[in-house]
């Protein structure tokens, strides 16, 4: 395999090749999804959720994020692996954002992080960015500040909500950010942020105007019964096909069916 790079991926926008991207936080996971071809691996602090079972992705720390990183890292051989900072690693002070983007870095072998916020965290990110490494944004629902939105509703319905979307996704480009994750905002405004900046769009729940599509994937392959927003598309049932395979196996074993002769030493 050709290698992804951020390169690769702001060419990819310039051809107009769609980029897919998926979520993966472990070892076996992290191998099928590089397999299968997805060019872009996100290593998100959604962990905190599907992996850890919190209720917000707040909880999550660093070192946490790093262990899933670096399983990740060691499955792929071809996706370029992108991996989440952690809410509290990056948002005090540019120097501990720096600090926490090296560890990310030197500990998992990850090739590039997210931060989410604009405007706001500009310091943090140029420092990163001088310090070598290669920065993608995330705005609109932003999962980090939950407690200041209220609610996992889409953002940026209203103008002035808009008006800085729009600003901060041109100053996350000014800077020097390589892609731009848009989560759950109304479809006209992600396509208009994207036809007006050159580094690839990355929506969630953005519609199909961005340059890219991104899911986490205990979502998509139906892992997860509770959450189905409207922007979810599920290509498996896995909740229901695990839960009655994993119940045959009860049964098997309980009817002496397992092992049989053929499947004993
Ligand atoms: O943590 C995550 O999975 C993410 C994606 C939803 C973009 O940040
Ligand atoms: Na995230």
């Amino acid at each position: 395999y050709k290698r992804i790079t951020t390169k690769s991926l702001i060419e990819m926008k310039s051809n107009g090749e769609k980029i897919s991207m998926l979520t993966a936080y472990d070892f076996t996971m992290a191998k099928i999804v590089d397999t299968a071809g997805v060019d872009v691996i996100l290593v998100g602090d959604s962990a905190s959720n599907v992996m850890a079972g919190h209720e917000t992705t707040l909880p999550i720390t660093l070192d946490q994020m790093i262990y899933h990183a670096s399983s990740v890292v060691r499955a792929v051989e071809r996706a370029l692996v992108v991996v989440d900072l952690p809410f509290g690693s990056y948002q005090s002070d540019p120097k501990e954002a720096l600090r926490s983007a090296i560890r990310i870095m030197k500990e998992s072998g990850g090739h590039a992080v997210k931060l989410e916020g604009g405007k706001e965290i500009k310091e943090s990110i140029k420092k990163i960015l001088n310090a070598g490494i290669p920065v993608m944004g995330h705005l609109g629902l932003t999962p980090q500040s939950i407690y200041k939105f209220g609610t996992y509703s889409v953002r940026a319905k209203e103008e002035e909500e808009a008006e800085k979307l729009i600003e901060d996704a041109k100053l996350l480009e000014k800077i020097g950010c390589f892609g731009i994750v848009l989560e759950k905002i109304p479809a006209d405004l992600a396509q208009k942020v994207a036809e007006s900046i050159s580094i690839p769009v990355i929506g969630i729940g953005a519609g199909g105007g961005v340059d890219g599509q991104v899911l986490v994937i205990h979502d998509m392959l139906g892992m997860n019964n509770e959450f189905s927003p409207r922007f979810l598309r599920r290509y498996l049932d896995l909740y229901n096909q695990m839960t009655s395979a994993i119940g045959k196996y009860v049964t098997d074993v309980k009817s002496r069916d397992f092992p049989n002769a053929g499947e004993q030493y």
